[in-house]
């Protein structure tokens, strides 16, 4: 796993043409990078927590929207990437754990979740959209 240059910045490169869903992504940027300027605090742990709240909460609405968008345009392989999704949230929740018992560095699973930013939308989001456009469904 390649140590990431934090905070996160939003890069248009990484806009894949959809309002809503570029907007829920640029949220999940926000989120992680609150979690990176929190690593340091004296009050770590709860802030932590609220982070991840956050994210989990946010990322359950986006995951929601995105299979939802998938079901509009008939994307074949939706069900491949509901389940990428799915493992997201399992291993967040896992790492999330294994962090708070101060098992491992919460620097971890910072670097989990931007590769994981980075691979999933750069990678598998923009295949969505990919079909989508070359369907004209949108
Ligand atoms: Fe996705
Ligand atoms: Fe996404």
């Amino acid at each position: 796993m390649v140590a990431p240059s934090l905070p996160l910045e939003w890069d248009d490169a990484l806009a894949l043409g959809d309002e809503n869903i570029d907007r829920q992504h640029k949220r999940l940027v926000e989120i992680i990078n609150e979690l990176h300027s929190h690593l340091d605090a004296p009050d770590r742990d709860a802030l932590v927590m609220k982070c991840l709240t956050a994210m989990y909460l946010h990322a359950k609405e986006h995951f929601f929207d995105e299979e939802a968008y998938m079901d509009r345009v008939g994307y074949p392989e939706k069900e491949r990437h509901a389940e990428l999704h799915r493992n997201f949230v399992q291993r967040t929740n896992a790492l999330t754990d294994t962090c708070l018992l101060d098992a491992m560095p919460c620097e971890e699973l910072l670097n989990f979740l931007v590769n994981w930013f980075r691979e999933h939308v750069a990678g598998e989001d923009a295949k969505i959209i990919a079909y989508a456009r070359n369907q004209g469904a949108r």
